[in-house]
């Protein structure tokens, strides 16, 4: 009896705990982020944030704050049933013509058919490093934690914790690396049947709309740049010194850990479809970066 009541006393904590986790996350949504365009998109659930694509609209939201270097996480779960022709993307950017860009697009497919996650690296303005990979589990079904860690070294997108690509400095062999431009955190679904499933074959079936993606857990911990501040400033203010060290400027951030290096080689290997690197007829000169990505 005594046993079963301090039992008992343990799952009242644990539901406890887990509501107030829930209550948290909740209320990061506005803290931290607003709605761009199509408010009446937007289902809020509890916890939950649902962003909806019909026939007349996709929908997307952005930070209200600038970052530059940190980590940013969402939890994600991807339409369900027939998600061919859409896209649903979470990124960073910055603005202007000379802006940098690391995404995450997750590419929608018919019932059954896997979703293709596509990775891209903006450099001033430039992007075309286009990766894709399909998952080790089904992102319609439960939520998955996708992140962006970014400091003076590397980006390196993550899918629950797992490296599924990394954008080295390489800036001692000339070749420019994005760390100082302050970026927004973006997330979007939209119709993309121009080109997302099966490379374009596979249209939007509309009978089946709306098309829902679910997020919830969203959180930056990043350098928040007021955004009238000067770029200069900003890196100022964002890169360890004497007084202040952040903690993606310690050592272990630098590069992949051993066993987050073993982790990258696991999904190339296995979970890897198209990487730019390797696409000879889209570029007959191998770009710079790739000859290190190589040797990772
Ligand atoms: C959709 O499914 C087909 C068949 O399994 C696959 O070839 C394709 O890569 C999948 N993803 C996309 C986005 O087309």
């Amino acid at each position: 009896m005594a046993v079963s009541v301090a039992r008992m006393g343990v799952l009242l904590g644990l539901f406890v705990g887990i509501a107030m986790v829930g209550f948290v996350s909740s209320a990061k949504f506005d803290e931290l982020f607003q709605p761009s365009w199509a408010f009446d998109h937007f289902m809020y659930e509890g916890e939950l944030l649902k962003l909806k694509l019909d026939n007349f609209s996709g929908a997307g939201f952005q930070s209200k704050s600038k970052y530059l270097f940190g980590k940013v996480t969402v939890q994600i779960k991807l339409v369900e049933g027939d998600s061919a022709g859409t896209v649903t993307a979470f990124y960073m950017s910055s603005d202007g013509p000379t802006h940098n860009e690391f995404d995450f697009e997750f590419l929608g497919n018919t019932t059954g058919e896997p979703y293709l996650v596509q990775t891209n690296v903006y450099v001033n303005g430039v992007g075309n490093r286009e990766q894709r990979l399909n998952l080790w589990f089904d992102p319609t079904k439960e939520f998955h934690s996708y992140s962006i860690m970014w400091n003076q070294r590397q980006v390196v997108f993550l899918v629950d914790e797992t490296p599924i690509r990394v954008h080295t400095n390489l800036e001692h062999k000339g070749i420019p690396f994005p760390k100082d431009q302050a970026m927004g955190v973006y997330s979007s679904i939209w119709n993309a049947d121009d080109w997302a499933t099966q490379g374009g074959l596979v249209k939007t079936d509309w009978t089946h709309a709306p098309f829902i993606a679910s997020y919830r857990g969203f959180e930056i911990d990043a350098c928040e740049c007021p955004v009238p501040v000067a770029s200069a400033d900003n890196v100022k203010k964002c890169s360890s010194s004497a007084e202040r060290r952040f903690w993606w400027d310690e050592p272990t951030m630098s590069e992949l850990s051993v066993h987050q290096s073993h982790q990258l080689l696991w999904v190339r290997a296995n979970h890897m479809v198209y990487d730019y690197c390797s696409d000879n007829s889209r570029f007959p000169v191998t770009p710079v970066e790739c000859e290190h990505h190589r040797h990772q």
